[in-house]
Formats: structure tokens, sequence, C-alpha cells
């Protein structure tokens, strides 16, 4: 079996739901608490004993390669000064193990994962959309690649949301169950409300073959007018092994404007210096 070795970050979407934050600012750089949505992301994959970081991004994302370099004059300033700088020590990479490749236009999730197939090559990988903020003791990913040590295949994360929910997500044909692995028949994106084949949606955490590069090579756009990546991977079902993976622990959907804020406040209170503020805040409201 090939271990899973690369992340794709696919931060190239416009982030029309939070402008006019996001005119500037990539939607991935919006801070929770004290660090940035794509920096949980990728402590995320390191957790999951990943190492090689492949960011597709696009026009206006240039603060996220800022944000994983070296920063000169902050790191020399805090020395001269004889501040720690612990809080920048997961911002860098070891040298060749991050890529970025641009994605020209955002037509799509699945576009955006194609144009990372190059650096990809010919072994499984895993997709994160770090505005979704997944939080788990061990994290997301983590449980996911140790159960793809049983099944190989795909996996994709699966979490159970409201049935009045389901048309805003890609959501899970569910077959047989074993433990939190759920067999996949089938996926559809964005069903129209009351056709969902089941409640659980996928929350943008994807382990998949290279194959799925060669399907999204034909793919035509689909929900959206977009290059979708549920169609692509829906096509993939049945050739090989495809499971849901569900994940019971929190979920945030930080590209809307409430996930974001309830990340911010539900994680406020795991910081034990702020915690008791917030929460006496709240209470005030
Ligand atoms: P979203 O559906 O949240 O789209 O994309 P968006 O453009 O980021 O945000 P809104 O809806 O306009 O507010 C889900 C994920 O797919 C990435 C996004 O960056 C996000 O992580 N994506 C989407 C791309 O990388 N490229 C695309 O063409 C579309």
């Amino acid at each position: 079996m090939k271990p899973i070795r690369k992340a794709v970050f696919p931060v190239g979407g416009l982030g029309t739901r939070f402008l006019p934050a996001t005119k500037a600012i990539p939607k991935e750089m919006l801070p929770v608490v004290d660090k940035p949505l794509i920096q949980y992301a990728v402590e995320e994959a390191r957790e999951a004993g990943i190492e090689e970081m492949i960011f597709v991004t696009g026009r206006g994302k240039s603060a996220i390669e800022d944000h994983f370099d070296i920063a000169y004059e902050l790191e020399t300033t805090m020395a001269d000064r004889g501040k720690a700088n612990d809080a920048i020590a997961g911002t860098r990479f070891r040298p060749g193990d991050v890529a970025y490749v641009r994605q020209q236009e955002p037509i799509g999730l699945g576009h955006a994962v194609w144009c990372a197939r190059h650096i990809v090559g010919d072994e499984p990988f895993a997709i994160f959309l770090a505005d979704e903020l997944m939080i788990g003791e061990p994290g997301c990913m983590k449980q996911m690649v140790d159960a793809y040590h049983q099944t190989e295949g795909n996996i994709v994360c699966g979490y159970e949301v409201p049935a009045d929910q389901t048309h805003n997500y890609g959501i899970v044909d569910p077959g047989e169950e074993n433990g939190p692995l759920v067999e996949v028949k089938g996926l559809v994106e964005k069903p129209a409300q009351g056709s969902a084949p089941s409640n659980l949606m996928i929350p943008g955490r994807y382990i998949l073959q290279p194959e799925v590069m060669r399907v999204l090579e034909d793919q035509e756009r689909g929900a959206g007018n977009e290059i979708q990546l549920t169609d692509a991977m829906a096509q993939m079902i049945g050739d090989q092994p495809f499971h849901a993976y569900r994940f019971g622990g929190r979920r945030f959907d930080c590209g809307s404007k409430s996930g974001f804020i309830n990340a911010n406040i539900a994680l406020a209170l795991d910081h034990d210096d702020i915690a008791d503020d917030v929460r006496a805040f709240v209470a005030t409201l």
C-alpha cells in the first residue's frame, strides 16, 4: 500500500460569501482566534504524517505564500527584543516540502485539484478544504489515514447534517457500515431538497487515488457550472474501494459567516488565557 505523503490545499476560490473581508485577503487567511484557517489545515495534515504540501492558489492569494515563508524582519526583531518566536514555529516547511501551483480561473474544486496533477504524480493523496475547520482528537485526517490502512482505495470524510441542509453539500449514498466506515454506493453534489440519499455530507477532507486526475481531465461542468470533484469521484465508485469515514468530532463551516463566528467562540473557550473573558461576555448578550 502506498502511504499518503502529499496533501493538496485548493485555495483558489473567490470567497464571495465573505466579501468585503476577502477582497484583498484570501478566505483561508481569516483567523480563528489567533491562527489562520489554512494553518489549522496544515497542522492537521502534519499530524496525519503528511509532509509534502501542495497549494493550488489563484490571483490575490500571495498572503498564503508569505505566511508559510521566512519573515526575516519579524524574526530578527523578535530575537533582538529577546522574545520567543514559538508562535510562528508552525509556519515553516522544510525546503522542498511545499509547492504552489496556480489555478488560473476559479472554475471549480475539481479543476483546482486537477491543476496539481503533475506534482501529485502517481500516488494517493489527501485534499483539505481549509475553510472547513475540523476539530478532533486525533485530528480528522489522522483518523482517516488510520482507516485507509485498513481499506485502501478512496475515503471521503462524512459528517451528519440535518435533512433540511443536505441540498448545500456533496452527499453520500450509503451502503454497508463497518464501525465509522460506510461503503459509498454513490455521491450526489447539492441534491434538490427532499431527494438526498442520506444526511451524510462530505466536509472537505478526502483521500483519493491518483486515477481521479484522469477522470477530472475529461470532467464536464456540473452544479453551479463548475467542474465538480464530487462528479469525478462518483465515476470511480465500483472500480476501486470507496468509503466514507464518519467523523465524530466538531466541524465548523468557516466559509459561512455564522460558522466562522461560531468557530471563533468555540475555540476561544478552548484557550485558557481568554476563555473566562469570552464566556462572561457571551453570557451578557
Ligand atoms: P467554495 O464552494 O467555498 O467557494 O469552495 P469559494 O469561492 O471559496 O467561496 P464562496 O462560495 O464564493 O464564498 C470550496 C473550496 O474549494 C476551493 C475554495 O478555495 C475552497 O477551499 N476552490 C473552489 C478552488 O480552489 N477553486 C475553485 O475554482 C473553486
